[in-house]
């Protein structure tokens, strides 16, 4: 079973949910995460775990962990997750916990890949699933898409297309990994 981190929006959600993947529950650090209307149009359990709501990061990521696993999760994806993950939480999934991030690691990490991705003239970039581990989006790759940018792209236009090599990818490797 999978626990899901999100955000935001929720379109890797959405395509994680349209695969059928055996989702177990959802928790976002954003209580006005889109993605947790997604879940629950699916009947998946949602809570959130805001930081302003515990003394400390460390005792919100701990609680986070315990409530995924009560659940039934064993695999975390972070599907638009934009918080670091203390080792806390982190070792409560060891080896299990995974991210999509919009670029072709290691380059562009961080939380502006695809507007780095277009300053630096690079004819292409891509979308990476991969472990994470205590750095920002340092963890190793598991598979990667290329994406290629094209004359005229916009971060708006890259994005969609970024996004379209997400939804494929992300189901593809939470299949292989979760139902080996
Ligand atoms: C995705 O592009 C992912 O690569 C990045 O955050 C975005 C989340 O989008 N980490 P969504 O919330 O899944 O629509």
């Amino acid at each position: 079973m999978i626990g899901v981190l999100v955000s935001g929006e929720g379109s890797n959600l959405q395509a994680l949910l349209d695969e059928g993947l055996p989702i177990a529950a959802v928790a976002s650090n954003r209580a006005d995460a889109r993605a947790l209307a997604r879940a629950q149009a699916a009947g998946v359990a949602t809570a959130v775990f805001a930081l302003e709501n515990y003394v400390s990061r460390v005792e919100r990521d701990t609680a986070m962990a315990e409530w995924l696993a009560s659940r039934g999760a064993h695999w975390i994806v972070l599907a638009g997750y934009m918080h670091l993950l203390r080792p806390d939480f982190l070792d409560r999934f060891p080896g299990r916990v995974i991210n999509v991030h919009p670029a072709l690691l290691p380059q562009f990490p961080g939380t502006h890949a695809i507007e780095d991705a277009l300053a630096a003239g690079v004819r292409q970039t891509g979308a990476t699933v991969h472990y994470v581990d205590e750095g920002i989006d340092s963890g190793p790759v598991i598979m990667q898409v290329p994406v290629p940018i094209e004359e005229g792209d916009t971060v708006e236009t890259l994005r969609a297309r970024i996004q379209a090599a997400e939804h494929e990818l992300l189901p593809q490797v939470v299949r292989q990994l979760c139902e080996p």
